[in-house]
């Protein structure tokens, strides 16, 4: 296992596959995705040492992120891929759930254990809002085939955002009465691109946690190893309530995850300056071991906290860039 200078093991990689994306979120791509220039993302192989080297220093948990992860044509075989590396234990994608009706059981056949959507809102017209498509009903189709798949884990993940989808609470605890859903509210989170956005429409988890605690919700004690996020349960309800509170205080104490770019650059945090290119150690397995050594030297410099209570948002333009 890697432990850093602060005590805190890392199990957990976030992997980004692609920037590209088909939504245009109004938090992240408000106009929609634009071709940067750069290398190219990772190819199979390259991504296949990527995991090994990390899965043989202990993270166990890998989430296949964008962009839009399922836009790679070879989606199913990245899938395929990951699952078969030894130490690979838990294998999670995030996808805005475009192309879920259609496929959710062939990923799960080819290994794909768990599942996060981005829903920001079950009314149609602010979901077209948001996302710039009108595609909630396909979306939710989505979710439903997940279900029947048989995934181990399905999450919906909306960002909270005042005056769009702060009322729609109810609407969500409904969906979840009979549905073993989890649901993640995320705290609107300020990027180097979306600052006067941030200003406008930044909510506090608090807003949430209130009206739960109101009802009848408790807090579960956080589990070892578990993430940031804090769960609420309630005897009525099927599904759980997660809130991602990023500006909270000792947010950043539980951290657990490295991310690394489509183009393999290694984030140690999702607010760092720079990232750092793995790309040279991917190129042949021989370099698997170098990329181990090189990897549990970087985590050395990595930060006790982000920089965010001090409006530093680091080199991260917007999620899609390095993979929410
Ligand atoms: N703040 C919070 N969440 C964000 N996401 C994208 N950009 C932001 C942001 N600025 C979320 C998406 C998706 C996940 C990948 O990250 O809604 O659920
Ligand atoms: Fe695409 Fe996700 Fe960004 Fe929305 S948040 S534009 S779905 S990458």
């Amino acid at each position: 296992m890697m432990r850093d200078a602060y005590g805190r093991d890392f199990s957990y990689l976030r992997l980004s596959v692609t920037d590209v994306c088909n939504f245009s979120c109004s938090y992240c791509l408000p106009d929609g995705f634009r071709k940067k220039p750069g290398p190219s993302f990772m190819g199979l192989d390259e991504i296949r040492r990527l995991a090994t080297a990390f899965a043989a220093l202990g993270m166990w948990k890998v989430r296949i992120t964008g962009g839009e992860p399922t836009l790679r044509k070879d989606f199913t075989d990245i899938v395929r891929t990951l699952k078969a590396i030894d130490g690979v234990k838990l294998l999670a994608t995030t996808t805005n759930g475009y192309k879920l009706a259609k496929n959710a059981q062939k990923w799960r056949d080819a290994g794909l254990d768990a599942i996060n959507i981005s829903i920001d809102s079950f009314n149609a017209k602010t979901f077209h809002d948001v996302t710039g498509h009108d595609r909630l009903t396909q979306v939710m189709d989505g979710v439903e085939a997940c279900l029947d798949a048989g995934y181990k884990s399905v999450k919906l993940n909306a960002v909270l955002l005042k005056g769009i989808n702060d009322q729609d609470l109810g609407n969500f605890l409904d969906f979840i009465e009979t549905r073993p859903v989890s649901i993640r509210f995320i705290e609107l989170m300020r990027t180097g691109d979306n600052g006067d956005y941030f200003s406008k429409y930044h909510l506090p988890a608090s807003h949430i946690t209130e009206q739960l605690e109101a009802s009848g919700w408790v807090q579960k004690t956080r589990e070892i190893g578990a993430g940031p996020a804090q769960e609420y349960v309630h005897g009525d309800f099927a599904g759980r309530i997660g809130l991602i509170a990023p500006y909270s205080k000792d947010f950043c104490a539980t951290c657990n995850r490295l991310r690394v770019s489509a183009r393999g650059n290694l984030h140690l945090c999702l607010f760092s300056e720079h990232g750092i290119s793995l790309r040279h150690f991917l190129q042949n397995d021989d370099d698997i071991p170098a990329l181990q050594d090189f990897v549990r030297q970087s985590l050395t410099v990595k930060k006790a906290t982000h920089f965010l209570h001090e409006g530093l948002s680091g080199g991260t333009q917007k999620l899609a860039d390095i993979g929410g």
